[in-house]
């Protein structure tokens, strides 16, 4: 299996995937996690570096989130599912910072800046409003110097194999699309600088299309530090610097702080760049390396915590593929009428029988079906209820029919109460 961010296809099976990049799962009880049926359901179903996060979010202590979107299409369910996990941690204090990706639609999507921008605040900013969300960082890619700048900075630390290996790069690759990329990394890692909060846990929420962005960075911020903890090839734990003659004084202050953390057996060796930590275990590891942030800070580095992502799942197109604004049928748009929705769902490709006694006997796929996705993602939030057009639908007593127009007044619903709420959205308290 591959993840492209820029091609993602239909993902079948998201076990294999989420075992084959190493990623963690995100149990429903996961510390931190908020309430939401996203959550509960386990849509948003895995996570590379929660820890962190999660402990700082749970301890009331400052949080950051970090996601983006590009301009290229109309916004429909898909995005919405994203929206509102960002509103569920902005509810609970987190600070929140949204990219609007036009460097990134100009180069991969041949769109102009100016259309992304007028784009992104006319469609998103206003059903981000009309979602729940309230003013926060809602910036342009193409403005924010800082995020650029540190773009530049990272950039040292990358080469093209590297590129090539995390995103099939080649020599046809236009360079534009190549700094892709490290935009993205300066965008999750700048709400870490001094005058956007300083060093703090950051969620970067997204697609699960999009994790090797997050490798990527999690890899910089390793290569940029001038401490880290992390695990030796010997097996031993350690704080471990690259600091030149600072090395020595860097490490007796991660040795001060580590030994505050609770860890205090241990054994300096500045010849090695190395304090071992012989009391920590593998688990400690992101918990110690998110506070020698601190350090790295304090000692001229820039103070970067590896950012913690989660990952959702990608809705089915009602089509039969993926959901996409390229593709208006598979897709509803949050401002599709009732009307248009309900169209739409009726002619939805569902898993169920074809004729009445052939369902009755065999039932349908609730979990592959994209019907059941509007009422689990979006439309139902009592589990008891849900569970009940997932039986009936498996075993076949429950009929594609009526399960579609019981979803298309659902989401009707919805639409209606959405546009009466975007018709009253007022984006000034964001500045753009
Ligand atoms: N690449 C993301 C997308 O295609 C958009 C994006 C830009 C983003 N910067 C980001 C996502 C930072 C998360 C964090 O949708």
């Amino acid at each position: 299996m591959e993840l492209d961010p820029w091609a993602s296809d239909r993902i079948k099976d998201y076990t294999r995937l989420r075992d084959q990049f190493g990623l963690g799962t995100l149990a429903p009880d996961a510390t931190g996690l908020p309430e939401g049926s996203l959550f509960r359901r386990s849509i948003v179903f895995a996570h590379r570096g929660w820890e962190p996060f999660g402990r700082a979010l749970a301890d009331g202590k400052p949080t950051a989130l970090m996601t983006g979107l590009m301009p290229s299409g109309k916004m429909h369910l898909g995005h919405k599912m994203l929206l509102d996990q960002v509103i569920a941690y902005q509810r609970l204090g987190t600070d929140v910072f949204i990219a609007v990706a036009d460097l990134e639609a100009a180069a991969t999507r041949d769109l102009p800046l100016d259309e992304c921008r007028d784009f992104a605040v006319a469609e998103y900013l206003q059903h981000y409003v009309a979602l729940g969300l309230v003013p926060c960082q809602f910036y342009f890619q193409s403005e924010r110097v800082q995020v650029l700048r540190l773009a530049h900075q990272l950039s040292h630390r990358v080469n093209w194999s590297k590129l090539e290996a995390l995103y099939g790069f080649s020599g046809s690759t236009s360079l534009a699309h190549a700094t892709a990329p490290l935009v993205q990394a300066g965008d999750i890692l700048h709400p870490q600088l001094a005058e956007f909060g300083g060093p703090r846990p950051t969620l970067v929420p997204v697609g699960v299309d999009q994790d090797p962005h997050l490798r990527l960075t999690r890899d910089l911020v390793a290569a940029v530090r001038k401490v880290r903890c992390r695990q030796a090839k010997d097996g031993r734990i350690g704080a471990f610097a690259t600091a030149g003659d600072g090395t020595a004084k860097l490490l007796k202050d991660a040795g001060k702080l580590c030994a505050k953390l609770g860890f205090k057996k241990q054994e300096l060796k500045v010849d090695y760049g190395a304090l071992y930590l012989d009391d920590a275990h593998p688990a400690d590891v992101e918990h110690i390396d998110a506070a020698l942030a601190y350090v790295d800070a304090s000692h001229g580095g820039f103070g970067f915590m590896a950012p913690s992502s989660s990952y959702h799942r990608l809705m089915l197109g009602l089509t039969g593929g993926k959901m996409s604004s390229s593709e208006p049928d598979s897709a509803i748009f949050l401002a599709d009428s009732p009307k248009e929705a309900q169209r739409k769902v009726k002619r939805a490709q569902t898993t169920g029988g074809a004729a009445v006694e052939e369902h009755r006997k065999t039932g349908g796929r609730p979990l592959e079906c994209p019907v059941f996705e509007l009422y689990a993602y979006h439309l139902m939030d009592d589990d008891s209820k849900l569970k009940k057009i997932h039986d009936g639908c498996a075993d076949g007593s429950w009929f594609c029919g009526d399960c579609k127009a019981l979803a298309g007044d659902l989401l009707g619903g919805f639409l209606e109460g959405h546009q009466s709420r975007l018709a009253e959205a007022d984006t000034a308290g964001f500045v753009v």
